[in-house]
């Protein structure tokens, strides 16, 4: 459906889009802008681990997902899902009274320190249950929970009130730095898939797994949960550590992605599309319209987007999902379906593309 006054789509696009973005001018001038919205954007439909959804771009997990006003407006410019911000384990746990010492190794409660510091308000467990009730019945989007946790234990309960509270699917962010020089990696592997058979126990929605790279068998260890969940997204990002040369202290790296974040998420995302057997969610680095089809290219069903909501702000879904639609219009694809995978291992000519780790072709070709 096109407001009165344009005769075609491409027109309305480019019209509207030379005065601002389409949800800057659909939601300054009208109520619904995702009935207009779909007029132009209907082609972008697909779904990730059976939701539907409008358009494959998600709002991850961050600080603007922990709140009902932002999530709303999150819909309204375009999300087509929220991931919310994550409830801590230990969280779950403090306030169960319950916090097992021995649970945490001490090198992980340093690390997790830092991150909960900085990103966590104290989020109470009664507060993330109102916040999924309050945003399933304000928006129409799915509603993805999201518990950070590193190990399997009492707190796996709570992913039963969140089922409870009707939030359409769970997330799993496990943080978990293998920083232990003791720990073999058969012992971590052996976690991920403890967490997740406990918490499938207790809930039937969907679940999601959001995994760091630190892998030492990243193929077959990915490949063997994508048969144990629906989803898994790569990647996670961490607090990273720097260091201030003049101080001579640890400082924090930057909070946001850049644009060369994609290619670690892009390279495993085109590696596995053909192989897993759950969706494929890709996360980090997705800061404009391009970076969405290089995950869709690649075989993600949809990316996260964080870093660029509070760069450029959460116009910035709309324009990702503008610039989409219009790249489907000039290739001609009616469904993102027609080119989701094109370019993943199994389908491009040179396979060793995705594999090549040496510099070494790039420097005998290189003439500068
Ligand atoms: C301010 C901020 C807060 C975040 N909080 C969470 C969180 O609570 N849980 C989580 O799983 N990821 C969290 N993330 C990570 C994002 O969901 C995302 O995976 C990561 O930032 C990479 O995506 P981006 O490149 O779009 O930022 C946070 C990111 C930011 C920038």
């Amino acid at each position: 459906m096109k407001p009165d006054g344009f005769s075609n789509d491409d027109e309305f696009i480019l019209t509207v889009a030379g005065a601002g973005t389409i949800i800057d001018v659909l939601c300054n001038s009208l109520d619904d802008s995702w009935i207009l919205m779909e007029g132009v954007m209907g082609n972008c439909r697909t779904t990730y681990m059976g939701l539907d959804l409008k358009t494959p771009i998600i709002a991850g997990s961050c600080g603007l997902t922990g709140s009902l006003k932002e999530i709303v407006a999150l819909e309204k410019h375009g999300a087509s899902a929220v991931v919310l911000k994550s409830l801590f384990e230990e969280e779950i746990l403090t306030e169960a009274g319950s916090l097992a010492k021995s649970a945490y190794d001490t090198s992980y409660a340093a690390e997790a320190g830092a991150y909960i510091d900085y990103y966590v308000k104290q989020n109470q467990i009664g507060d993330y249950l109102d916040l999924i009730k309050k945003a399933k019945d304000s928006v129409s989007i799915p509603v993805i929970a999201s518990i950070n946790c590193l190990n399997t234990g009492e707190w796996v309960k709570f992913a039963e009130k969140i089922d409870k509270a009707g939030v359409d699917a769970l997330e799993l962010n496990i943080f978990f730095l293998p920083s232990d020089t003791k720990m073999k990696a058969e012992d971590i592997e052996k976690r991920y898939f403890r967490i997740v058979r406990d918490v499938k126990q207790l809930t039937s929605k969907p679940v999601s797994l959001k995994l760091s790279p630190y892998f030492t068998s990243l193929a077959r260890t990915f490949k063997e949960l994508s048969d144990e969940v629906n989803g898994l997204v790569l990647f996670n990002r961490f607090f990273n550590p720097d260091i201030d040369i003049n101080k001579k202290q640890i400082i924090s790296a930057g909070v946001w992605s850049s644009p060369a974040d994609i290619v670690m998420p892009l390279r495993w995302i085109g590696i596995l599309s053909d192989k897993v057997s759950c969706d494929l969610a890709l996360s980090s680095g997705v800061l404009d319209g391009a970076a969405v089809i290089k995950g869709l290219l690649a075989g993600a069903r949809v990316v996260y987007v964080a870093s660029a909501l509070y760069q450029s702000g959460i116009t910035m879904l709309g324009r990702m999902g503008e610039f989409l639609a219009k790249w489907m219009d000039d290739n001609n694809y009616e469904a993102i379906d027609e080119f989701r995978g094109l370019l993943n291992q199994k389908n491009v000519p040179d396979q060793d593309a995705y594999e090549r780790g040496q510099f070494m072709k790039f420097y005998s070709s290189h003439k500068e």
